[in-house]
């Protein structure tokens, strides 16, 4: 019988942690953990992930504030929100919310924000400080998948680590996490060559492409653990991962389901690095 990893309830249980961790950090020193959320423009989806950002803060007694400025906001007015909250010393963490409306240079905003504020970890100096294993913060969606590995005793090191998927934000920093941990990594994208028998070889198998059940019983070891990175829907409306999750279920000794495994991690660790971004001030 297959582990189901929890992200729901593993999330729940960082959330409290984080509560009490905000409570003492608050009557000991006198400091609150602040995050600003900036979003641009109205796009619907984005919308609800900020105001899922703003709560989750607010329960774990950190101070949220939600910056909402309109569609035709200019670069200029932008940067200089973004000089504004670097400055603020109430605020420990800065997260623009992507996308951004296109006559926006993404690029350009990220890299204003201050590297010790940027709780997304997109920001060069900290990619790179992730890439020689010195960091603080740890990217969000990818710190989530370590956080379920580490919680449900799943040993990456030594073991054949199989990432699926390059991208900036989860392919490329949850390789670099896995081969922190002493995993051997290998990162497959759409031009690697005879992928299922790469991904057979996985002990740790991280689908992160996008692709509604692309992985399927074929591709996965006997008694692999699975991670789930992916949030399709269905043009049933149903959510689903890049795992056939009913094809691979009875061959796996654990698995992220989805919803309800890796997704809930990612705001998480937001509150998280907002946590430790506040505490390094001390
Ligand atoms: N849009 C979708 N996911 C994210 C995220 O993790 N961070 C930011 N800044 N924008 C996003």
């Amino acid at each position: 019988m297959a582990i189901i990893i929890s992200g729901k309830e593993t999330s729940a249980a960082i959330r409290a942690e984080l509560k009490k961790e905000v409570e003492i950090l608050k009557d000991k020193q006198g400091l609150t953990p602040g995050l600003a959320v900036v979003i641009v423009g109205s796009d619907p989806a984005s919308k609800i992930y900020v105001r899922n950002k703003h709560r989750a803060c607010e329960e774990v007694g950190m101070l949220s504030r939600v910056y909402e400025m309109p569609e035709e906001t200019t670069e200029e007015e932008l940067l200089s929100l973004v000089d504004t909250l670097n400055a603020d010393p109430e605020i420990h963490g800065i997260l623009v919310q992507l996308p951004l409306p296109k006559h926006l240079d993404e690029k350009k905003v990220i890299y204003r924000i201050d590297p010790k504020k940027d709780v997304d970890v997109f920001h060069p100096y900290n990619v790179g400080l992730l890439s020689i294993g010195n960091y603080t913060l740890s990217p969000c969606t990818p710190a989530g998948c370590m956080e379920l590995l580490k919680r449900y005793n799943i040993e990456v090191s030594g073991k054949e680590c199989v990432v699926l998927g390059r991208s900036n934000i989860v392919g490329k920093p949850i390789s670099m996490l896995l081969l922190q941990a002493n995993g051997t990594v290998t990162t497959c994208h759409s031009r690697t060559k005879d992928l299922k028998d790469v991904c057979r070889r996985a002990d740790i198998l991280v689908a992160a492409i996008g692709k509604p059940k692309f992985v399927g019983a074929d591709m996965v070891k006997e008694g692999a653990c699975v991670i789930d990175v992916g949030i399709n829907r269905l043009p049933d409306g149903k959510i689903c991962g890049d795992v056939d999750y009913d094809a691979v279920i009875d061959k796996v000794s654990a698995i992220t389901p989805v919803p309800g495994g890796v997704g809930p991690m990612t705001i998480t660790m937001l509150l998280k690095n907002t946590l430790l971004a506040a505490k390094e001030e001390l």
